[in-house]
């Protein structure tokens, strides 16, 4: 039943053999499991790195050199810092022990290539930065087997190609940006640039480029922006190609198409393009209004709903006054009805352009009993809501507590039935304010949109 040693002497003496048997490098700072030797004016790494470490920072030095295995040992680590070094190339087998690797920076060093064998084996890596060095090439073998990826930087720097093809849906699921700004790339693969999968396609960074102006090049980003993507729209002015390649004649394409109005790549792209999907609640006999705001931006669409319980609508086949098509699109039933319930799909045309984007919209007509319900549950959920946050006031904030302690009992009572009753009338006395409650669900109509594509 006695067992000798208490748990936390143990602790102690193993704190204690552990510190005495590995020591901090003088120049470095160890603080638990990271070990920090930053701008240490570091030339190469520091002798009997401590083994327990899970990240190394060792960035700002001039370290130009790292030796095969050099980590051996560091089998904890995950977090690898080195930005603004001098590295200028790997030595196979850099990293050989150390495949529990996470984050590696090697971002603002001297890289020129980045070689097949770099990173092989550090299955585990999510997070590689490699920006601001001065890379030309990218081996076609370098993120292979780089499973767990989801972050890859390489801009600025002065990559020409990138092997898009070694990346596909089943060898880098998680892969969700891949930066290739500010480098020169001209001539893509665009083939093999559409057939990454849709996250990497998403999260592709290509902006400051030397891209040239082609249709081809073209009708990729135009894609992109029509989906919304923020690789896109958030650096519209820097996505820049040059005509015919001459660097003196630069377009900011996505913002001065007029050379492109020739391009007939986006002919064959007729099928929707974009498709939205959100829920609209009403209640059976309120007005229900669908707007069709898609991807489109041309003021010249012309717009058709297919509803489940009338079929198709256009300006030209309504016949009752009970359903209206607005010209921008907008769907309005005067008075709805529960079979009115059903997904809605609209369809923007723009036909100068041949193209045609949708939006579904699922609409769900509840009954006004349903709806009694539902204010009723959102009432009592209010109450609730407002319960616990008084109760966590009243609780939980720390500095109350000095002077509560001796009419504690009393002032409780008092703060909570009077802010429970005042809310509890609140929601009384305006009897329709309940729709409050269900006003997000509506308007989500018009705002929080989740692109699906
Ligand atoms: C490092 O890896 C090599 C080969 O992968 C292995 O032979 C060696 O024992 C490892 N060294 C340490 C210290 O783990
Ligand atoms: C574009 O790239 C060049 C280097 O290629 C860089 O100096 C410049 O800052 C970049 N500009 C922008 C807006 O990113
Ligand atoms: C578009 O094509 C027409 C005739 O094919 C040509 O005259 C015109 O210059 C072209 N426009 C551009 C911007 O390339
Ligand atoms: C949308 O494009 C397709 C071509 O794939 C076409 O068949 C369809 O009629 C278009 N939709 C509308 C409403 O014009
Ligand atoms: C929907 O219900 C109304 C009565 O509530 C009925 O008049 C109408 O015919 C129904 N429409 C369809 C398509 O079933
Ligand atoms: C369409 O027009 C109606 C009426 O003018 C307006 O209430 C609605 O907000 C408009 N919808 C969009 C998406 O602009
Ligand atoms: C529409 O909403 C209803 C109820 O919220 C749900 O049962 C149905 O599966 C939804 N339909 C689609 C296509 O999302």
């Amino acid at each position: 039943m006695t067992c000798g040693l208490n748990p936390s002497l143990l602790l102690v003496l193993l704190c204690f053999l552990h510190s005495t048997e590995e020591t901090c490098p003088s120049v470095c700072l160890c603080i638990s499991d990271a070990v920090s030797c930053s701008s240490s004016g570091l030339t190469k790494l520091p002798h009997s790195l401590p083994s327990f470490s899970i990240s190394l920072d060792l960035s700002h030095n001039h370290v130009s050199w790292l030796s095969p295995g050099c980590f051996n040992g560091m089998s904890r680590l995950e977090n690898l810092l080195m930005a603004h070094n001098q590295l200028k190339a790997l030595n196979p087998g850099t990293f050989q022990n150390v495949s529990g690797l996470r984050h590696l920076d090697l971002s603002s060093n001297k890289f020129r290539a980045v070689e097949q064998h770099y990173f092989q084996g550090l299955w585990r890596l999510e997070e590689l930065l490699l920006f601001n060095n001065k890379i030309a090439r990218v081996e076609a073998g370098t993120l292979s087997g780089l499973s767990s990826l989801k972050k890859v930087y390489f801009s600025l720097n002065q990559i020409t190609d990138f092997p898009f093809f070694s990346i596909q849906d089943h060898t880098h699921p998680f892969l969700s940006m891949l930066d290739l700004s500010s480098n020169r790339l001209t001539h893509l693969q665009w083939e093999d640039v559409k057939a990454l999968p849709r996250l990497v396609q998403r999260g592709l960074y290509l902006y400051n480029n030397s891209l040239i102006c082609d249709c081809s090049m073209y009708s990729v980003f135009w894609h992109w922006d029509l989906r919304g993507y923020d690789s896109v729209r958030d650096f519209k002015e820097e996505h820049i190609c040059f005509i015919n390649g001459d660097l003196r004649s630069s377009i900011q394409f996505l913002q001065q198409n007029r050379f492109f109005l020739n391009c007939t790549v986006e002919k064959p792209v007729l099928q929707p393009v974009t498709v939205l999907l959100s829920n609209v609640l009403v209640s059976e006999g309120e007005r229900m209004r669908l707007d069709c705001q898609t991807s489109l931006t041309s003021t010249d669409l012309s717009f058709t709903w297919l509803s489940p319980s009338k079929g198709h609508i256009t300006k030209a086949n309504i016949d009752d006054n009970l359903i209206n098509l607005l010209p921008n699109g907008t769907l309005e039933i005067r008075a709805t009805k529960v079979n009115d319930s059903g997904l809605y799909v609209c369809t923007a045309v723009d036909i100068k352009q041949a193209l045609n984007a949708t939006r579904e919209v699922n609409v769900t007509v509840l009954l006004p009993t349903a709806e009694l319900f539902n204010t009723g549950y959102t009432t009592l959920l209010g109450c609730m809501v407002t319960t616990t946050i008084i109760l966590i006031y009243l609780y939980l904030t720390p500095c109350r507590c000095i002077y509560c302690k001796r009419s504690k009992q009393y002032e409780s009572s008092s703060l909570s039935s009077t802010l429970f009753h005042s809310t509890r009338d609140q929601t009384k006395s305006q009897t329709n304010k309940h729709v409050a409650f269900i006003d997000p669900v509506m308007n989500e109509e018009g705002t929080d949109w989740s692109l699906e594509s």
